[in-house]
């Protein structure tokens, strides 16, 4: 691990859902935090027992100090998108009334909802930030849960892409849409809305188009620098998964996606293997016929998974050109407290 992070800022640990990428994010900021370095941990829904274990609450939206034996400095925060999001805004927003106008307009508070709900584009823009205003040595970032970890690389340049396209321009034009609306006779119709609900649609959506439209340009840059970051040499990516048919194969997906990208990868961390029991182990004398038979048997079945996910990791070091590995056994027990964290980095640092 320190080989793979030499050098490195930033790490992204990215994988399919539920193969430890939370786990391994606050593990390797604990064991980079024991040799010294400032390190902050950005996760994203972590089990509710490890975000209590690391004291992090979910307002608050600011790394958080996490004591413990660390001759350095550990760092949590758990991201809050939309927060993320109203703080871009507040950022970007040119002046004092824009900002209020934008933050409390109903349109933006439904579509930054919609978007924040994404993760993908937020949780990089608070690394970003992080990584600009921080003073951290390193950043470790897990990524959101989604089905497809592509989304995750794809999330800047969609965002771009909304605020530089079509559709905002369509509004913005002189003789847009925007403005057609405000024709007589649409005006007609969501002057009768008005009345009916009581919310002034039309008003809510000419000032939001009218306040963005200071901001496009802003936004624009702000995505594509958020997304030159997943390319800096600064950063590595870190691909978590299982010794498991489909999470392998989804690894050797995203490393394909990851070079086609020019995106940096660090290494694979193959995690939860399980290990084949001894075979000399001699069971003790006088143990029940029955539940000695049965003790064989479980041997067996682990044996044989054993085997199976030792032929997946094959699989995985020549799909990924031997790559550097790093292999974490299934653990016994907890691995949702500080305690159980640091097992996990002690294979990991091994
Ligand atoms: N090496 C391990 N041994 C045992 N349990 C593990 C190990 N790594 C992770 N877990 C457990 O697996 C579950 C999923 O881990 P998590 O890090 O939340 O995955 P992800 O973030 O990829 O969805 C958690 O309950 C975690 O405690
Ligand atoms: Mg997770």
């Amino acid at each position: 691990m320190l080989e793979l992070l030499e050098g490195r800022r930033i790490v992204v640990c990215a994988g399919s859902g539920g193969v430890g990428k939370t786990t391994t994010a606050a593990a390797i900021a604990m064991g980079m935090a024991e040799r010294g370095l400032k390190v902050a941990v950005v996760t994203i829904d972590p089990a509710k027992r490890l975000a209590d274990s690391l004291g992090l609450e979910q307002l608050g939206n600011e790394p958080r100090r996490v004591d413990g034996p660390f001759e350095g400095e550990l760092w949590a925060l758990m991201l809050d998108s939309k927060r993320t999001f109203d703080a871009l805004i507040e950022r970007l927003a040119p002046d004092e009334a824009t900002r209020d106008e934008v933050l409390s307009n109903r349109i933006y508070q439904q579509l930054s909802s919609a978007v924040a709900g994404s993760q993908e584009f937020t949780a990089i823009a608070k690394l970003y930030e992080l990584d600009q205003e921080g003073g951290y040595d390193l950043l470790v970032l897990d990524t959101p849960p989604s089905r497809n970890a592509l989304d995750f690389l794809d999330a800047p340049g969609r965002l771009a892409g909304f605020f530089g396209g079509r559709a905002i321009k369509m509004f913005l034009r002189p003789a847009g849409l925007g403005s057609r609306l405000l024709g007589r006779g649409t005006g007609m119709v969501f002057g009768l809305m008005e009345r009916l609900t009581g919310v002034d649609l039309l008003h809510d959506l000419s000032v939001f188009f009218r306040a963005l439209s200071g901001m496009t340009a802003g936004f624009t840059e702000r995505a594509s620098r958020v997304g030159a970051l997943l390319e800096d040499p600064g950063t590595t990516f870190l691909i978590i998964t299982a010794p498991r048919h489909d999470p392998a194969e989804e690894a050797i997906f995203f490393h394909r996606k990851l070079a086609a990208a020019s995106m940096p990868f660090g290494g694979l961390v193959v995690n939860r293997l399980h290990a084949a029991p001894g075979r000399n182990g001699a069971l003790p004398d006088g143990l029940d016929a029955n539940l000695a038979a049965r003790v064989v048997t479980a041997a067996h079945e682990v044996e044989a998974l054993a085997e199976r996910e030792a032929a997946t990791v094959e699989r995985l070091r020549r799909a990924l050109g031997d790559p550097p590995m790093i292999l974490v056994p299934e653990l016994d027990g907890d691995v949702h407290d500080v305690e159980g964290l640091a097992r996990v980095r002690a294979h990991l640092f091994a």
